[in-house]
């Protein structure tokens, strides 16, 4: 295994990426697009983080469990305080998974001013069955930073609008391929709200991941990603070409759809059609995501002991500004992370830990007791989809359904080895039931993932195992106890 050692600054420059309009985005050592991360499962990251722009920041990385490394996990107020200008953090843990992930800020809605990079972490036991790695990210894109359009939505109630959709954060691109290869495409949906449709003429898509977790080969012709989501497909190439092939993206919310032509090149002296008309979007056969099977069958979790029924909302509170609730309850971030709450409760012996009022009324903490069986049902009450995202662990998803809503005497018909991922579409006033085992001690954020609506107040914590977090190891000391926001400085007790 290998230590990846790197030095982020986090800089703010110009760049146009949709050919529409020049901004300012967020980039790491002066430069934007960011860095691809290839790594090998096992191998350690030391990222030096160094805060130079005029907002705070921090850095998830999505999808990585962190196990026993809680405090690394890059969620701003809920497991470390937010990098403050001018100031350091150091990101070190181990990756123990192997699959397509992303890193993003976790600060504000930060990554949509383009903070968001892909972390591709190969298994060297996959490698003979791929030649090469292909990878494209996808994302909407505003020409607005996100300071300014979160205050105009909380104003409005109106989620942005988007200008455009990106491919690799450019407005087009050619994907250049050779003849008779397999390449391992990984598709990363690094938006702040839209659903990508993708699909490649005249070729089909293998999914072989889904991400991070392994699956059956299901072959399928095209793919609806939302926020936060991947999937790894086996794209083979064809043995002779006379032609090019466009590449179909259609970023798309609600009414409000952008296609692009991207093209995957054979050879650059065939050219490009110039009458390709994509399919409509109803045309297209998507992946069937819940009859996906996870490799090596590990079968349905146990019964569970620990039930939670959600119910979410989006609804006027006091002065007339809209948030979106759990159980009435909308998130606010509390003044200090939630982790290091628990960090000085343990010092000080001056909390009850198992307590969730110690952790804030607005955060919806839940507690979890270690090898909890955790079912969680999902119930929108809302019009819209929303990609569910939980941090520290993935789950089993048992059923969904588009248009009623969910109790635990409900019986459905449940696979006997679910689909697994870290990011789930919740349909509109529909539901979703997933499954985990709460087997990693630690913070984490469960969210959705369209960015606006986490902004919003949708979310809530789940407290896992709280005495057992510190056992191994301790917090960097950079992170104790105090949190600066805005000037004032907040400690415990
Ligand atoms: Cu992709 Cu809470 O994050």
């Amino acid at each position: 295994t290998l230590t990846h050692e790197l030095k982020w600054d986090i800089t703010k420059l110009l760049a146009n990426p949709d050919g529409q309009q020049e901004r300012y985005v967020i980039g790491i050592n002066n430069k934007w697009p960011l860095p691809l991360l290839t790594i090998n499962k096992g191998d350690r990251m030391i990222i030096h983080v160094s805060n130079q722009l005029s907002d705070p920041t921090s850095i998830h990385f999505h999808g990585i469990f962190q196990n026993g490394s809680s405090f690394m996990d890059g969620a701003s107020m809920i497991s470390q305080c937010p990098i403050q200008p001018s100031k350091n953090f150091t990101y070190d843990f181990v990756v123990d998974q192997a699959g397509t992930f992303w890193y993003h800020s976790h600060s504000a809605a930060q990554y949509g001013d383009g903070l968001r990079g892909i972390l591709v972490v190969e298994d060297p036991d996959d490698k003979e069955f791929y030649d090469e790695n292909l990878v494209i990210s996808l994302s909407d894109w505003y020409h607005k930073d996100t300071t300014e359009l979160v205050e105009t939505m909380i104003e409005t109630g109106h989620e942005p609008t988007i200008q455009s959709g990106l491919f690799n954060e450019q407005s087009v691109m050619d994907i250049n391929i050779k003849l008779d290869m397999t390449y391992y495409l990984r598709i990363v949906n690094v938006g702040m709200s839209a659903t990508q449709y993708f699909y490649i003429e005249g070729h089909s898509l293998i999914i072989i991941e889904v991400d991070g977790v392994r699956v059956e080969p299901t072959e399928v012709e095209a793919l609806d990603i939302g926020t936060g989501q991947r999937y790894g497909v086996l794209l083979k190439t064809k043995s002779s070409a006379i032609e090019n092939f466009p590449i179909v993206q259609v970023t798309n919310i609600m009414m409000n759809r952008k296609t692009s032509i991207n093209w995957l090149i054979y050879d650059e002296s065939m050219g490009k059609s110039k009458d390709f008309k994509p399919k409509s979007i109803h045309d297209l056969v998507f992946v069937d995501e819940l009859k996906l099977k996870p490799l090596g069958d590990n079968g349905l979790l146990e019964l569970p002991t620990h039930q939670i029924l959600l119910e979410y909302d989006f609804e006027e509170f006091e002065n007339g500004i809209k948030y979106y609730s759990f159980n009435q309850t909308p998130f606010i971030p509390p003044k200090v992370p939630t982790l290091n709450t628990i960090n000085y409760g343990l010092t000080s012996n001056k909390s009850d830990l198992s307590n969730p009022r110690i952790y804030g009324t607005n955060t919806n903490a839940i507690i979890l007791k270690t090898d909890d069986i955790v079912e969680i049902i999902l119930n929108s009450n809302d019009h819209m989809n929303h990609p569910f995202h939980l941090h520290g662990h993935n789950f089993q998803v048992l059923s969904r359904e588009a248009k009623e809503h969910y109790s635990f005497e409900k019986d459905y018909d449940i696979s006997s080895n679910p689909l697994i991922r870290d990011t789930i579409m919740v349909p509109g006033r529909g539901f979703v039931q997933i499954r985990f085992k709460a087997n990693n001690p630690g913070v984490w954020f469960f969210h959705c993932h369209t960015e606006w609506h986490a902004v919003q107040g949708l979310g809530l914590v789940f407290i896992e195992s709280p005495l057992e977090i510190f056992k191994e190891t301790e917090l960097p000391v950079q992170n104790i106890e105090v949190c600066e926001v805005d000037g004032i400085t907040y400690t415990m007790g």
